[in-house]
């Protein structure tokens, strides 16, 4: 499992693992006889009062994904930063789930926050990629994501894995589901497959190669895969990237946009495509490239420079497949630049200091 396949890279090579990331982590935890989604080793869990998640970097953009998927089933729940993450300003009791998201279990600031949760009497849940990390021994309960190694610095089919793990979860906790999303888990390790294998990311890569900078905005859901998307670009570009909800566009960024500065716009059903399009407008209007990745809904290829299109899926998991296709234009932007893909300067897969 460690070679590259033939694949230039792990990353890229992880990125095409993606499909049997989802496969592997749903398992037997979906049923699609009983049309039932169920994590059997977080049986023993009942709904808490509220739900903090604390993590960093990639595993944060999960984090904050998943706490929008408890707050829709009415459970209150937040994602801090794990190194902004501090029980002497927060409500943390008995009745608080606490769950670590982090792919390598080891993250100094994460753990940090776990052990400072259950000192504050908090019952914690490490969602982790590593059998046996430190994560998975501190916390009371923990559930694997099941991606299999991952050798890149930049974390790709993890987070497609925490992002399936926390719908499950969310599931679990609140015992609401149904059989759309139960049909669209299954579907989705086949509709990442045709983005892969049909995506025009590296020809967009090639097109805004000298961009100024890269811009990434979606709303709701797509937030966080907004964030996700500047994060990846960073990392192995080191091209200046930010992402925002859409709506912040006007607050503040619009002032940055110019004939330089791609904006990738993340529009698809269930996640407000409407107003989307309208920050998309006020793009376009100020001559920015537009590169919209979307399942075609509100049609808005006519305001877009480009479609990455997505395949329709159940709106909680549209950002799953958004995401792939903005990790494919990073890696194509960073491999047309001759970066240091798999080990990008500065930073490490896993931090283990403060
Ligand atoms: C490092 C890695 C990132 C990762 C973050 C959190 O900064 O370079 O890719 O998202 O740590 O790691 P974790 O193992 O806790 O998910």
């Amino acid at each position: 499992d460690a070679g590259k396949s033939g694949y230039d890279h792990y990353m890229l090579k992880e990125i095409n693992e993606q499909p049997t990331a989802v496969r592997q982590c749903c398992g037997e935890r979906v049923s699609e006889l009983e049309r039932t989604i169920d994590v059997d080793s977080l049986s023993a869990l009942s709904v808490p009062e509220r739900v903090q998640f604390v993590a960093c970097g990639t595993s944060y953009h999960a984090a904050l994904y998943g706490a929008r998927l408890l707050r829709e089933r009415g459970v209150p729940a937040t994602a801090f930063l794990a190194s902004e993450y501090d029980t002497a300003t927060l409500p943390v009791d008995e009745s608080t789930l606490v769950v670590g998201v982090t792919q390598s279990g080891e993250t100094a600031d994460t753990m940090g926050a776990l052990r400072g949760a259950n000192g504050a009497g908090a019952t914690t849940l490490a969602v982790t990629n590593v059998v046996g990390s430190s994560a998975a021994r501190t916390c009371d309960h923990v559930m694997y994501v099941r991606a299999g190694p991952e050798i890149g610095v930049a974390a790709t089919k993890t987070f497609v894995s925490q992002q399936i793990a926390l719908a499950m979860l969310a599931c679990e906790l609140t015992d609401e589901y149904d059989d759309d999303l139960v049909e669209a888990l299954r579907d989705l390790p086949d509709k990442l497959q045709s983005i892969l294998d049909s995506s025009s990311g590296r020809e967009i890569a090639r097109e805004y190669l000298e961009a100024d900078a890269y811009f990434f905005i979606g709303r709701g859901y797509n937030a966080p895969v907004a964030l996700e998307g500047a994060l990846k670009m960073k990392e192995i570009t080191y091209k200046h990237a930010e992402g925002f909800p859409a709506g912040e566009l006007k607050h503040g960024p619009l002032a940055l946009v110019t004939d330089r500065t791609p904006v990738f716009a993340l529009v698809t059903a269930g996640s407000n495509p409407t107003k989307t399009i309208g920050n998309v407008k006020e793009v376009e209007t100020r001559g920015g490239p537009v590169v919209a990745v979307t399942d075609g809904c509100d049609d808005v290829a006519r305001y877009a420079d480009h479609v990455l299109e997505v395949p329709e899926t159940h709106s909680a998991l549209a950002p799953v497949l958004g995401n792939v296709q903005l990790q494919l234009v990073s890696y194509w932007v960073a491999n047309e630049l001759g970066r240091s893909i798999d080990k990008p300067r500065n930073l490490a897969k896993s931090v283990t200091v403060e």
